[in-house]
């Protein structure tokens, strides 16, 4: 992976670009919401398919020579159909939350009512933050998971909805490591006349190979992004029925947007074609079984799970009881002095606070797709176990450094 011609032009943006390369080849990247793609997919998004404006959709654009632009938002749409079985799709969102936020603004008047998940329980800032304008224009209330289960409280929220009256309940999660019944929250949307926005951010790749169970059908919007687990281009996806589709094209453009990243457009195309291969079916399932072996690993190690375990990409570790001193913040810290890169976060009764939070996430969709299987986490999990047992032991974290390397240079990327 060179970077010739920027170096040609601009050494410190080349040099910046190599210090990157090298810092994803020779460290563990365990942010649950990070992968990495193809290099067929970074050919397709550093292509020249960025200097193309393409307003409008495939077959009615603003502009012209539109025909390749036409051609690869039409392959994207194909396979993301293929892939999810939507009526509609629509590719252009150029993040999660500008998926979510076209989702609003076609279904909502500003004032409506949004019922979702707290973001210390695993919501997202695009359910509702008072510090995302979504939070600001409709009103908000939030439901939590079970404290004692760490698992959602499919029963409370029905209730809160009940009282509530939402226009819109939001499902699909940051920081929830179990299997969602999309049933169940669809039967509390349907009860209250709300519509139910299922937002698959973290696990569309889960979905698309079938991992976990399919919210397409069942809720009446599916929004995702396209580079987490399905490691496919950057950006978000809409997925809505038919009736729906006139509404969701014109909140993305020109509700929401100005013309689409018809690079990242590109590689969401030939992600969604490599999520059509079998091997990516084996690749979710790897994800999912290394998830797990890490978190019993951890357990055993006497670390507390939220939900005691996981049915999906991620752990969510809860640091309060096994290690009252250490917030997940000095543990991210000291984790990626290690060569482990995972974040703090926040756990469901937090006591501290966003900024430095109680718990640390831990993902495997990259370890997965550089080739980790479940022993290579095993051994992950005692690493992070020895760093949070010693934070601020120098021999610790060189220890742990270089078996760090050992097992980046058994499982090589970007060769
Ligand atoms: C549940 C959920 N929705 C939306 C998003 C936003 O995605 P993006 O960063 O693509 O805007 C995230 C990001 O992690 C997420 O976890």
């Amino acid at each position: 992976m060179d970077h010739d011609h920027v170096r040609e032009v601009d050494p410190a943006v080349a040099d910046a670009l190599e210090g990157e390369v090298d810092r994803q080849r020779s460290t563990l990247q365990m942010i649950a919401s990070e992968n990495h793609v193809s290099e067929a997919v970074v050919d397709a998004q550093g292509s020249v398919l960025t200097n193309k404006y393409a307003e409008g959709y495939p077959g009615s654009r603003y502009y012209g020579g539109c025909e390749y632009a036409d051609e690869v938002e039409e392959l994207a749409i194909e396979r993301a159909t293929e892939l999810f079985g939507a009526e509609h799709v629509n590719v252009q969102p150029h993040s999660g939350t500008q998926a979510n936020q076209a989702v609003y603004f076609a279904m909502l008047e500003p004032g409506d009512k949004i019922l979702s998940l707290d973001l210390n329980h695993g919501g997202h800032l695009s359910h509702g933050h008072p510090a995302n304008f979504v939070g600001q224009l409709y009103e908000v209330e939030q439901y939590e998971v079970d404290p004692e289960t760490g698992y959602l409280d499919y029963e409370g929220l029905a209730e809160h909805a009940e009282e509530f009256e939402p226009d819109v309940i939001v499902s699909g999660y940051s920081a929830y490591p179990r299997e969602i019944e999309w049933e169940r929250i669809q039967e509390a949307a349907d009860s209250v006349g709300a519509y139910h926005l299922a937002d698959i951010a973290h696990i569309t790749g889960l979905v698309a190979a079938g991992v976990h169970p399919s919210p397409v059908g069942i809720a009446d919007f599916v929004t995702g992004s396209t580079h987490k687990t399905i490691r496919s281009g950057r950006g978000g996806i809409v997925m809505c029925d038919e009736e729906y589709a006139d509404d969701i094209d014109s909140a993305v453009f020109p509700g929401g947007q100005g013309g689409p990243l018809m690079h990242n457009v590109a590689g969401k195309a030939v992600g969604f074609k490599e999520a059509l291969e079998p091997e990516f079916e084996e690749y979710a399932e790897q994800t999912v079984a290394n998830a797990e072996a890490l978190g019993e690993r951890l357990a055993e190690n006497g670390f507390s799970l939220v939900s005691g375990g996981t049915d999906n990409h991620l752990v969510l570790v809860d640091l309060r009881e096994s290690h009252p001193d250490t917030s997940g913040g000095d543990a991210e810290e000291a984790l990626e002095e290690a060569g482990i890169v995972l974040n703090g976060n926040t756990v469901p009764g937090e006591t501290r606070s966003p900024f430095d939070p109680s718990g640390i996430r831990a993902g495997t969709p990259a370890l997965t797709t550089r080739g980790f299987d479940e022993d290579d986490c095993r051994t992950v999990a005692d690493l992070i176990t020895r760093v949070i047992d010693d934070p601020e032991d120098e021999s610790v974290l060189e220890e742990v450094r270089a078996e760090v390397a050992d097992l980046c240079e058994a499982n090589p990327l970007y060769e």
